[in-house]
């Protein structure tokens, strides 16, 4: 398609989640849940949480060096930082300002991305434009959360789910016919109401009214949201497909956002992969919203599942309503981790 612009794709990979783990048993005692249930309608077993002095930035910094090493760039280099986060440590300034405080990228624009779960690839894109338009060379992409921040441990509907952790991508100039080849990116703002954080913003500041009612935490209607991930994931996966000229045949493995190993599964089932063909590691992380894809992703191609040429999709939905696809072919002149 676009032999006229520069091709853009990904040129290091790196992920930090936080140490403590926090497993489905540890979860039976806190509020009135089962491995069983949890395992069954989800497929997670455990999941990283934040201490009280780590913050998204902390984490988002930890995934950054990371990849910035296996890029094999230094952080004076990137021309801008973009941070898809729902969870940021505050409203301002931006979480990406903080990052590059953190890591000395002393010459990066920064600013934060909110498109819930589907962020990571809303900001891939975002970063593929700047680098196709010649404007930049090296962006950061980071998907950032600790969702347990905002979690009501008192909600068993919620509280099981999410996970906290951090994935970043350094994007930059790739060989024509490899990289960024489909995106497609949605939104359905009818849908907000479905998963939402009420209160801290300008419709209901917070109070001592909106503390007591809870309003600060992660409010979901979590069966309305499944039924329209099952439809969104393997239509999104589609139409990126489409826009880059493949077919689900194309496909040579799938990173699908890791929200519930059903949903994963449904998607696959769509898009008639095997499971072999899909990265699944909700089991240890739960759901880490806009993290949870470049997590994937960094962990396929440590595992060697990722090799030059391979054409990946990625695929992921959530608060919004979002929906983000996007088609890559992976390159990497060498894909050895950096530190
Ligand atoms: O990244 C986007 C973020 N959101 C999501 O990905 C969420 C998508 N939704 C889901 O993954 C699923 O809808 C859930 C896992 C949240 C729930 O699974 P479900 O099969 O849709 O269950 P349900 O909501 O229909 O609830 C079934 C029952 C209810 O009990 P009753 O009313 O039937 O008696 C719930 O109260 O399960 C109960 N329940 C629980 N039981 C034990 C809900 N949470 C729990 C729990 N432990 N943690």
């Amino acid at each position: 398609m676009a032999e006229t612009k520069q091709s853009a794709g990904i040129l290091g990979l790196g992920s930090y989640v936080p140490e403590r783990i926090l497993t489905n048993a540890d979860l039976e005692k806190i509020v009135d849940t089962s491995d069983e249930w949890i395992f069954s309608r989800t497929g997670i077993k455990q999941r990283h949480v934040a201490d009280e002095a780590t913050a998204t930035s902390d984490i988002a910094a930890g995934a950054a060096k990371r990849a910035l090493a296996h890029a094999g760039i230094k952080a004076e280099e990137l021309d801008l930082i973009i941070v898809a986060t729902a969870t940021p440590d505050m409203f301002f300034p931006s979480t990406a300002c903080l990052v590059q405080e953190k890591i000395g990228a002393t010459h990066a624009a920064a600013f934060d991305l909110a498109a819930g779960c589907s962020g990571f690839v809303y900001g891939l894109t975002v970063a593929t434009q700047f680098i196709q338009a010649g404007l930049y060379q090296r962006v950061l992409v980071i998907g950032a959360e600790t969702l347990s921040k905002i979690l009501d441990w008192t909600d068993r509907n919620t509280c099981v789910l999410f996970g906290d952790g951090a994935g970043a991508a350094v994007i930059g100039p790739v060989p024509a016919g490899y990289g960024v080849l489909g995106v497609e990116l949605g939104a359905d703002g009818h849908g907000g109401e479905l998963l939402k954080m009420p209160a801290g913003g300008s419709r209901r500041p917070p109070s001592a009214e909106t503390v007591a009612q809870r309003l600060h935490y992660v409010h979901m209607n979590g069966n309305e949201v499944f039924k329209f991930a099952i439809k969104v994931m393997g239509e999104a996966a589609q139409k990126a497909l489409q826009k880059a000229g493949m077919t689900d045949a194309d496909v040579d493995y799938l990173i699908p956002h890791q929200a519930n190993i059903r949903i994963i599964q449904s998607a696959a089932k769509r898009l008639q992969l095997p499971m072999e063909k899909v990265h699944v590691n909700v089991d240890r992380y739960g759901n880490t919203s806009a993290a949870s894809i470049p997590i994937a992703l960094e962990e396929a191609v440590l595992e060697g599942k990722v090799k030059n040429g391979d054409k990946l999709v990625l695929v992921g939905f959530g608060a919004g309503l979002t929906w983000a696809a996007c088609v890559l072919r992976w390159y990497k002149e060498d894909s050895s981790v950096g530190e």
